[in-house]
């Protein structure tokens, strides 16, 4: 059976492969691939923090009591500083400029890469565990948001 672990573990691979081919696209300064890469990666990416904290982590601080301090606050503080990034990497892509954008996103990445790992080591197998047999049920929720 499929766990929310290893469905969000796929969707962070997904979205690194489009941070790439952006990156990659700036690095060329080919401006029609990286307004496409980088509005597609900007796109997942917001998406995946939603469901995080709409759907994912709700239900684990509901299951645990972890509301106040715990893994899922942590995380939702990281997204927090994501945030002014994005916002850069995306007038950087607006504005083509293709340095900015790999500055920014070198940025996002120091963040982002450690943040992917403590959820894959950390939050999603707790919230795996937290569920138990709803796991099914809460993915299905994600499923919805992820499209
Ligand atoms: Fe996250
Ligand atoms: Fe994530």
């Amino acid at each position: 059976m499929e766990s929310i672990s290893s469905y969000m573990q796929q969707d962070h691979v997904v979205i690194d492969g489009i941070a790439e081919r952006a990156l990659a696209a700036a690095e060329a300064r080919d401006w029609a691939a990286l307004a496409r890469d980088a509005a597609e990666f900007l796109r997942r990416l917001r998406q995946h923090i939603e469901v995080e904290e709409k759907v994912l982590f709700p239900a684990f601080e509901q299951r645990t009591g972890m509301s106040a301090a715990g893994p899922s606050v942590q995380m939702r503080e990281e997204h927090q500083q994501m945030q002014p990034i994005l916002a850069q990497m995306q007038a950087a892509a607006a504005a083509q400029d293709g340095a900015g954008y790999q500055r920014a996103t070198k940025a996002l990445l120091d963040i982002l890469m450690p943040h992917n790992q403590k959820e894959e080591q950390m939050m999603y197998p707790m919230l795996d565990e937290a569920l138990g047999e709803d796991a099914q049920a809460l993915l299905a929720d994600a499923k919805k948001v992820l499209v």
